[in-house]
C-alpha cells in the first residue's frame, strides 16, 4: 500500500493555492474560448441582385469560401486552446512549487515556536519564544505562550520555595526532639517531668504545623461544596471562640455585621475569619489593643474587614505577609509562636472563592485586612 505524505498545514495550504489557481485558470480559459469562438465566426452577408443564374453560382462560391474561413478560424481557436491548456498545466506546476515555498515561509515562525516549546521543561522554564516580527496572529500566539510560561515559572518557583520552607519548618521540631532526647540519654538524673513537658510542647507545634500544611493543600486542590452562607455568622462564631484569648491579651473586639450573603464553604470561611481575627489579636499592641470585625453586603459583593491596632507596618512589609512561612520580626517578642501559614491559608481560601484579599497598613499602626467575596443570593 502506498503511504500518503502526512497532511501538514503546509501541504494543505499548497494544495489550496494551486487548486484556486487551477480553477481560476480553467474558468478564464473557458470564458475566453467562448468569447473568441463567437467573435471569430464572420457574418456572411449576401447582397441580392443580378440574374438568378449568376446569383446562384456566386452564392455557392461564397458559401465555399465562408466554410473555409470558418474551418480556419476554428482550427486556430482549437490550436490556441491547446496551447493555453499546456501553459495552464505548466503554470499550475509552478504555482504548486511557489505555494510550497510561500506556505513554508508563512509557517516558519510556527515551526520555530514548536521547536522551542518542545525543549522547554520545568528545568528551563525561564526560556521564552520572544517571537520578533509584525504584530500578527502568530506573534499573538507566541506572546500568549510566553505569558503562560511566565505564570508557570512563578508558580513552580513558589511551589519549590514552599516545599523547601515546609521541609525546613518540619525539620525544626524533629531536630529539637532529637536534641532533647540526646540530652536526656546522656544525663540519666535529669527531671523527666520537664523533659516530657518540653517534648509535648514541641510535638504540639509539629502537629499545628502539619495541620496548617494539610489545610493549605486541601484549599489549594480540593473542590468543596458551595452553599449559600451569611458571612456575618462565621464572623460572629470566630469572634466568640477567640474572645477568651482576646481577654487574656487585653484586647477589645468590636464586631458589627449586617447579613452578608455570599456562597462558598462555611467551614473554609470560618477558618478564614478565625485566622484573621486570631492574627488581629496576637499581632496587636502588648496591652489595650482593639480589633474591629465588620461584615457587610456591598454592590460588588460580600465584604469582610478585620482591623487591629498594633505597631507601625510598612507597605512593603505588608505586601509580603501572605507568603507562606513569613513571620513578622515581632514574633520573637510575643509569646505567640505561629507557623507563618495563617495568611497563606487565608489567601488560598479567598482564591478558591474567587474573591479579593487586600492588606493595608493602618494609619497609626496595625493592619487592615479586607476580603471581598462574590455576592450571594439575598434570602
Ligand atoms: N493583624 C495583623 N497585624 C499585624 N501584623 C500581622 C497581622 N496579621 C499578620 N501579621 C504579620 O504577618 C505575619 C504572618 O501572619 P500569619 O498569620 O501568616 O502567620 P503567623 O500568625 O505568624 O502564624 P500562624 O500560622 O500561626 O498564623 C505575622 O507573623 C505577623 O508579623
Ligand atoms: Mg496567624
Amino acid at each position: 500500500m502506498s503511504r500518503l505524505p502526512p497532511m501538514t498545514v503546509r501541504l494543505r495550504l499548497t494544495l489550496l493555492y494551486s487548486a484556486l489557481f487551477l480553477v481560476s485558470g480553467v474558468v478564464l480559459l473557458v470564458a475566453s474560448y467562448l468569447v473568441f469562438r463567437n467573435a471569430a465566426v464572420p457574418n456572411l452577408i449576401v447582397v441580392p441582385g443580378g440574374s438568378a443564374h449568376v446569383t446562384a453560382a456566386r452564392e455557392a462560391a461564397t458559401q465555399m469560401k465562408y466554410q473555409h474561413v470558418i474551418r480556419n478560424s476554428t482550427d486556430a481557436l482549437h490550436q490556441g486552446l491547446l496551447r493555453s491548456v499546456i501553459v495552464l498545466a505548466g503554470m499550475t506546476l509552478v504555482s504548486i512549487a511557489l505555494g510550497w515555498l510561500v506556505a513554508g515561509r508563512v509557517l516558519r515562525p510556527l515551526r520555530e515556536m514548536t521547536a522551542t516549546t518542545r525543549h522547554i521543561s520545568e528545568r528551563n522554564l525561564n526560556e521564552r519564544l520572544a517571537l520578533a516580527g509584525p504584530r500578527d496572529e502568530l506573534r499573538e500566539l507566541a506572546d500568549t505562550i510566553d505569558g503562560l510560561l511566565a505564570r508557570l515559572e512563578t508558580h513552580v518557583a513558589e511551589q519549590q520555595r514552599f516545599a523547601a520552607n515546609a521541609s525546613h519548618e518540619l525539620r525544626t521540631p524533629l531536630a529539637l526532639t532529637q536534641a532533647l532526647l540526646e540530652v536526656a540519654r546522656d544525663d540519666p538524673d535529669r527531671d523527666d517531668g520537664e523533659l516530657v513537658e518540653r517534648l509535648h510542647e514541641v510535638n504540639a507545634r509539629a502537629i499545628d504545623l502539619t495541620e496548617a500544611l494539610l489545610m493549605l493543600s486541601r484549599t489549594d486542590r480540593e473542590s468543596f461544596t458551595q452553599e449559600e452562607v451569611d458571612l456575618s455568622l462565621p464572623a460572629e462564631e470566630a469572634t466568640e471562640t477567640l474572645l477568651p484569648l482576646a481577654e487574656k491579651r487585653g484586647v477589645t473586639i468590636d464586631t458589627s455585621g449586617d447579613p452578608t450573603p455570599t456562597h462558598g464553604s462555611t467551614a473554609l470561611l470560618l477558618q478564614l475569619v478565625t485566622n484573621l481575627v486570631h492574627n488581629a489579636i496576637v499581632h496587636n499592641l502588648p496591652a489595650g489593643g482593639t480589633v474591629w470585625v465588620r461584615t457587610g453586603a456591598r454592590p460588588q459583593g460580600a465584604e469582610l474587614t478585620v482591623e487591629n491596632t498594633g505597631e507601625e507596618l510598612s507597605p512593603q512589609f505588608v505586601s509580603t505577609l501572605t507568603e507562606p512561612f513569613l513571620r513578622g520580626s515581632e514574633r520573637a517578642r510575643t509569646d505567640h509562636a505561629g507557623v507563618g501559614l495563617g495568611l497563606a491559608i487565608v489567601r488560598s481560601i479567598v482564591d478558591a472563592h474567587e474573591g479579593i484579599l487586600t492588606l493595608t497598613p493602618r494609619h497609626g499602626g496595625g493592619l487592615r485586612v479586607c476580603v471581598e467575596l462574590p455576592r450571594g443570593r439575598e434570602s
